[in-house]
């Protein structure tokens, strides 16, 4: 089995009111990553957090970052960032004319190298650089925006996603969902073959009443009761 269930705490979603607060808690919690939505407002139609708001986070705590760049040519900003060992970097298959080149220079940093493919982009897009990535990052709504409803045939893709991956003896990959990931389709996306669940506004930070502890705890229950998909059995 490649792990028993990531979650990465989408930051976008974070009330920074209560930022150092629910720092305390992720480590508690012993949240694996912060989900960081780095935007460019060209790739996607959106401004995210920036480089000031990494620095700042990095200062305080150790939780590994899980570098989302939804930016285009990452390739020329890899630098700007402070990429560790430890974190996960995920760049876009459409964010840039030559996707291997810019690949190739993100694993020179050390980190998991993870690719990311939009809700219309189709899994074999990703089949030239199985060798070159430790994960695959599918996008379950067009990004740039919390709080969005998941894609129609999310759950289908990552079946599909799944199956590309075994048959080609890459089941060793991981693979991030993002987006909408709720308990209940943090449930199916796990049992589908889902392995790191980006957490946020349909799930650790919903408004329901509950504590952000509360919530962490209930999805992680909610992924661990999932079954897992017959491949890993
Ligand atoms: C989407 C973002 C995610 C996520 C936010 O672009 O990358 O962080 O959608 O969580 P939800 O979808 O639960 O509000
Ligand atoms: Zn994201």
């Amino acid at each position: 089995m490649r792990n028993e269930g990531i979650i990465s705490a989408s930051m976008m979603c974070e009330d920074l009111v209560h930022l150092t607060e629910d720092i305390r808690i992720f480590e508690e919690e012993s949240m694996d990553y912060l989900h960081i939505d780095v935007m460019d407002g060209d790739f996607t139609p959106n401004l995210g957090l920036g480089v000031d708001y990494i620095r700042g986070l990095r200062g305080l705590t150790d939780i590994p970052l899980d570098l989302h760049l939804m930016i285009e040519r990452p390739e020329e900003k890899y630098d700007w960032f402070g990429i560790r060992k430890n974190d996960i970097v995920t760049i876009h298959f459409e964010s840039t004319v030559h996707i291997e080149r810019a690949v190739e220079k993100l694993g020179s940093f050390g980190c998991k190298v993870f690719l990311a493919i939009n809700p219309g982009t189709p899994v074999y897009s990703c089949e030239e650089l199985l060798d070159s990535v430790d994960g695959i990052s599918l996008l379950c709504v067009n990004p740039g925006f919390a709080g969005q409803p998941i894609v129609k045939g999310s759950f289908n893709k990552m079946k599909r996603l799944r199956e590309f991956l075994d048959e080609r003896g890459y089941g060793g990959l991981e693979v991030e969902v993002d987006g909408n990931i709720s308990n209940e389709n943090a449930g199916r996306m796990r049992e589908l073959g889902a392995d790191i669940f980006v957490a946020g506004s349909s799930s650790i930070f919903k408004k329901n009443g509950k504590t952000l502890r509360e919530n962490i705890r209930s999805l992680r229950a909610s992924i661990g009761a999932a079954g897992l998909p017959y491949s890993e059995c």
